[in-house]
């Protein structure tokens, strides 16, 4: 087989096989296919597309270019399962997720990304916790994951490693936005850590990857389709991000708002209800229930129980971080120099909010990154976040700066991120949509 003969046959249109494929992802891994012929092959499927069949098979061959975790010889009593968001501003749901599942009786080995541009990253906002071990070996994962029903990681080097090379190509080359690219890309990842089910979480809105509704439907589709051809039960919710998810955006800070949300000292509404809405559709899924009223009533019970809590505190201590997080979390997680609510001096109703410019102002404070490369403050970002429809009689939020002109610069980005009317606008529903097989 030739690179060269693949490429032009998806750029005439026809289908790839599973052999061409492998082949070409294998050549992607190990270097044997040059950037060029990526970057070529990227926009053949580009402007070609790829038939369900197809994409399954390049998901399934590019997760095959590197380790795929095997959980079957554990003999865990429950389900292997996980979620993944295409990103977005305040989405502190796996902070909150994986440990309410493991609580009840779920298995949730997570292997989480880094923020880049205006979307923040699990795996900046668990390193804000001092000691925590986001890249365990496999033995400490798999410990970490038997023990406490579930381990947040960072993807480690030898997981999906094709991805790692034909995203920084695509990245470069204008072919970021091919739906069976972007699903290959996520699918892979996910499915080398070794799931029964996936609940996808694909945002739509003005801080959304896919900013179009019709477009977050199209990728939610490809995902749902090709998770469940792949063999792993997938469904996909449609969530707003047409304003940031929770009360807080900014590493520490979203920490913060996870641990007083697991233990029931503030569970903003918002995430609350696209919390429930993933773990609901995990439960059943994974067969830990078959209705949504019993999931419901069950992350009840665990989350008022404080179990799903312990879950958090079990597995930070597993993986390194201090034995008293959840009971004073100021004592380990750094905090601002400045911290002051800013105002809006218009009067009136909260109509629209430019979410991609909130997460931009956190990447300007230092808690965000433009450039793979780039060191984070963990203790800058937003907290107290305004809320579409909420009159201006309260501060639009709190910003979080290491020193009074980051604070003022903060400040000025997210007066002109919001929009006020006279009256209450009409209010979106948080949860759009439900994607099921
Ligand atoms: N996220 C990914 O992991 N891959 C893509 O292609 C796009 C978003």
């Amino acid at each position: 087989m030739l690179p060269q003969e693949i490429i032009r046959k998806k750029r005439d249109g026809e289908s790839l096989s599973a052999k061409e494929l492998q082949f070409f992802s294998n050549g992607i891994a190990d270097g044997s296919v040059s950037e060029g012929q990526i970057a070529a092959f990227g926009m053949a499927v580009y402007f070609q597309g790829m038939e369900l069949g197809e994409a399954t098979a390049l998901t399934l061959a590019m997760r095959d270019t590197g380790d795929v975790l095997d959980w079957k010889q554990e003999n865990f009593p429950g389900p292997i399962i996980d979620k993944h968001s295409t990103g977005g501003v305040g989405d502190g749901v796996s902070l909150i997720l994986g440990p309410l599942l493991a609580a009840c009786g779920g298995y949730v080995p997570m292997i989480s990304g880094r923020g880049l541009g205006h979307t923040g990253g699990t795996l900046d906002k668990l390193d804000s916790i001092p000691g925590y071990n986001s890249t365990p070996d496999n033995d400490l994962f798999r410990k970490t994951v038997r023990e406490c029903g579930v381990a947040i990681i960072g993807q480690t080097g030898n997981l999906a490693p094709a991805d790692k090379r034909f995203y920084a190509t695509r990245d470069i080359t204008a072919t970021v936005e091919s739906i069976p690219l972007i699903t290959a890309s996520i699918l892979s990842k996910k499915f080398a850590a070794g799931l029964d089910c996936l609940c996808m979480d694909v945002k739509t809105g003005s801080g959304a990857f896919m900013p179009t509704h019709q477009d977050s439907v199209l990728l939610a589709q490809s995902i749902v389709d090709i998770g469940n051809a792949a063999g792993v039960n997938t469904s996909a919710l449609i969530t707003d991000m047409n304003q940031p998810l929770g009360s807080t955006a900014g590493n520490a800070i979203e920490v913060r708002e996870a641990i007083h949300f697991l233990t029931n000292e503030h569970q903003n509404p918002r995430l609350l209800q696209v919390v429930f809405s993933l773990c609901t559709e995990l439960l059943m899924l994974g067969e830990i229930t078959d209705n949504p009223a019993d999931a419901a009533a069950m992350l009840e019970v665990e989350l008022a129980s404080g179990r799903a809590a312990e879950c958090f505190a079990k597995m930070v201590n597993f993986l390194g971080g201090p034995h008293d997080l959840i009971e004073q979390p100021d004592k380990h997680l750094s905090i601002a120099e400045v911290i002051k609510p800013v105002h809006l001096e218009q009067s009136g109703f909260i109509s629209s909010i430019d979410t991609r410019a909130l997460g931009m102002a956190v990447v300007e404070l230092g808690g965000g990154r433009m450039r793979a490369e780039d060191n984070i403050n963990f203790a800058v970002g937003l907290s107290d976040f305004i809320t579409i429809g909420e009159s201006t009689d309260r501060p639009i939020a709190t910003v979080h700066a290491q020193n009074e002109s980051a604070w003022n610069q903060a400040a000025a980005s997210i007066k002109k991120a919001i929009t006020v009317s006279d009256s209450a606008p009409e209010l979106l529903p948080v949860i759009h949509q439900t994607i099921s097989n």
